[in-house]
């Protein structure tokens, strides 16, 4: 007996529960890489305000900033002044690799950053002391642990705020002169928060008198439901809008409505 269950099992079907362990696996790698990921806010156990802190802070900036935005941040030819832009604003920049800008084009590209965070967060100290600006988020906002209803919400905002530029699926679009709004799939909580309380190039500062910081919680919550389930409406087609969309309908509507006609036709003969 023992011998012919074994055999069954053999002969390639799988145990009832394989299917259900492996959707558990798949879910625990995603979840555990999902809450990875979520930590990586840099919303330190470092004093901003501590004169240490800050006196860092300035050698670095002398060494790798001030040639282009001046001794005392006060600006140059090559790069704007950085008085009251905020900790915020310098975590955003120097930790998504943006600054220091590697040439002159029409925006900083996203690379990896060349500092380390104790070092990202000294020179935001340094810059925050100069005069007052946007801080660094709070890490409850950051969470995105929304309800259902408050990625409702988010999605709503999302529309109405975010989508002429980066796409209603958050896949990115082209501005003009050669600027572009990127895609928000992947990028980390912490600098989706200061985007928004910054507004980097030609995107608008959204203060918290427009989007509440719970609001841009909710924001938060909803890009990292759609970056784990992309395809709401449906299959993404590359997720480039309407002429993919067209395109679909066009080679495989049309193509299934001739089959059938040429299918009809041919029953009736
Ligand atoms: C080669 C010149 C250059 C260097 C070096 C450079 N920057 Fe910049 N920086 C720019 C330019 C130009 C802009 C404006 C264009 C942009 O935002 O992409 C800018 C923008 C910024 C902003 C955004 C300002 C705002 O209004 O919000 C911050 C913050 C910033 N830089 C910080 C730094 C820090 C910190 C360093 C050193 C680690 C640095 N930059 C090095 C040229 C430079
Ligand atoms: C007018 C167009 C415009 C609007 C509206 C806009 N953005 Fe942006 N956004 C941009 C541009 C341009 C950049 C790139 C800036 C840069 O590279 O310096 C950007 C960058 C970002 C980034 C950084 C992405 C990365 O790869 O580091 C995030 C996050 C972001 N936007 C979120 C938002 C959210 C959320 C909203 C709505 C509340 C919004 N944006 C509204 C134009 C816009």
């Amino acid at each position: 007996m023992a011998r012919a269950k074994k055999n069954v099992r053999k002969s390639g079907r799988r145990h009832p529960l394989a299917t259900a362990a492996l959707i558990a696996v798949g879910l625990l790698v995603t979840g555990g890489a999902y809450a990875g990921f979520s930590q990586t806010s840099a919303t330190a156990e470092i004093d901003l305000e501590a004169p240490a802190t800050i006196e860092a802070g300035e050698k670095l900036f002398g060494a790798n900033c001030a040639t282009c935005h001046g001794a005392a941040a006060q600006g140059t030819p090559d790069g704007p002044t950085l008085i009251g832009v905020g900790a915020a604003s310098v975590d955003f920049q120097v930790s998504t690799g943006r600054m220091p800008l590697a040439f002159q084009g029409p925006q900083g590209m996203v690379k990896p950053t060349q500092f380390t965070d104790e070092q990202t967060l000294q020179m935001a100290a340094y810059v925050a002391s100069l005069a007052p600006g946007p801080g660094l988020p709070e890490s409850q906002y950051l969470q995105a642990d929304s309800d259902d209803e408050g990625i409702a919400r988010g999605g709503d905002l999302f529309r109405i705020n975010c989508a002429m530029c980066h796409n209603v699926s958050a896949a990115g679009g082209a501005l003009t002169q050669g600027k572009f709004a990127p895609k928000l799939g992947g990028v980390a909580p912490n600098h989706i928060y200061e985007a928004m309380v910054t507004g980097p190039q030609n995107m608008p500062v959204f203060s918290d008198a427009n989007i509440s910081p719970q609001e841009k919680a909710d924001i938060i919550s909803y890009l990292k439901y759609i970056e784990e389930k992309p395809a709401i409406g449906g299959v993404a087609l590359g997720s480039i809008g309407p002429v993919a969309e067209g395109l679909f309908i066009w080679v495989i509507g049309l193509g299934a409505i001739i089959g059938l006609t040429v299918w009809v036709t041919a029953k009736s003969n």
